[in-house]
């Protein structure tokens, strides 16, 4: 029965154990956890474009190659997501389908648009940065796929986090006008990648939920001030300013504390608002309706190896 299934869930998620896509579980915890990896995924695609923008304009070879090498780990991670939230029941057109008609989310920090070279930089170090602090408590996630995906996901974001550090350190060590690039690529980013961890925890619908089941490990606030204590110092190293005249080291808690963050923009921008939202959303359903020829060519011959196979 129903009750003796659900008692089985519970111990498994009270012993820590993970819960295995052929496992009973409750319909909301399948539904969240859908909700959360199917936004996951459609943030590492739609990703990708922000620093796919400089792909072609990337300062040198090298730059441009780790640049594609990091663009393309971003679509790997996708495709990974995908396939983990596929393993709870949803198909992934279904899951695109929920994308492109506005019924499922990504993530706030890919509707901002990447002005200059040093924004790539900027990206790699806050966003990835933000992204790690986030991501490397769900490899503890309860949810057996899920949990696995995330260990390579986190290795490669580390990966990128330093790529983009080196860049923002290049240019800090480089000429006036480079490091006011990097000045002004910090100032544009900081505020979007500390609202990336989502709202306050009193805000935050799913949070007790999903730390209950152990989907999530921390709250929202608890690991934006783990990101913000990493991060004051990383700026100090590059000599370059954090745009909050609030930020102080309180000396008692060891805690740096930030100034007021602008929420009212935060629902703004995930309600399709942001400065860059309806470009991704237009580019991702373009690349969409663009990639039909080959997903269909690709059915067609699945389906003629599967009867030739068959005679
Ligand atoms: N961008 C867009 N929507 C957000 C964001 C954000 N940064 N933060 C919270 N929200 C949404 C939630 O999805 C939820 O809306 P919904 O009910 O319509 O789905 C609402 O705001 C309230 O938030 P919470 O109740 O706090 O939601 P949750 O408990 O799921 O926590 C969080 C949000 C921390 C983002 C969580 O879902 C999570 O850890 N997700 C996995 C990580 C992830 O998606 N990262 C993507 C960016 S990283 C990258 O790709 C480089």
């Amino acid at each position: 029965t129903d009750t003796t299934a659900l008692e089985h869930f519970d111990a498994l998620i009270d012993a820590d154990e993970r819960i295995e896509p052929s496992d009973w579980m409750p319909d909301r915890y399948r539904e969240t956890l859908v909700r959360q990896i199917a936004q996951h995924a459609h943030s590492e695609i739609i990703g990708m474009q922000p620093e796919g923008n400089w792909l072609t304009r990337a300062p040198s070879l090298r730059r441009k190659a780790i640049l594609t090498a990091k663009v393309q780990d971003e679509a790997g991670h996708g495709l990974y997501l995908y396939g983990a939230a596929e393993t709870l029941g949803t198909p992934r057109e279904e899951l695109l389908d929920r994308l492109h008609t506005g019924r499922q989310k990504y993530s706030s920090i890919f509707n901002y648009a990447t002005l200059t070279w040093a924004d790539v930089g900027a990206i790699g170090w806050l966003v990835d940065g933000a992204a790690i602090m986030n991501q490397v408590p769900l490899c503890r996630c309860s949810y057996g796929p899920y949990a696995r995906a995330m260990v390579r996901i986190c290795k490669e974001e580390s990966f990128h986090q330093r790529q983009g550090f080196q860049i923002m350190l290049e240019l800090s060590k480089g000429t006036d006008a480079q490091r006011a690039m990097a000045q002004d690529a910090l100032d544009r980013w900081w505020w979007p990648s500390i609202m990336m961890f989502g709202p306050p925890d009193a805000e935050s619908v799913h949070g007790d939920q999903n730390m209950r089941w152990g989907i999530k490990r921390f709250g929202n606030d608890e690991l934006r001030q783990k990101f913000i204590d990493a991060t004051v110092p990383q700026a100090d190293l590059l000599g370059l300013t954090i745009p909050d005249p609030d930020l102080h080291l309180d000396e008692k808690t060891g805690h740096y504390v930030h100034g007021p963050i602008d929420w009212d923009h935060f629902w703004d921008v995930i309600k399709g608002n942001g400065p860059a939202s309806r470009e991704r959303m237009a580019t991702r359903v373009g690349a969409h309706e663009g990639g039909a020829w080959v997903r269909e060519a690709a059915t067609a011959y699945a389906a003629k190896r599967a009867a030739a196979a068959g005679q």
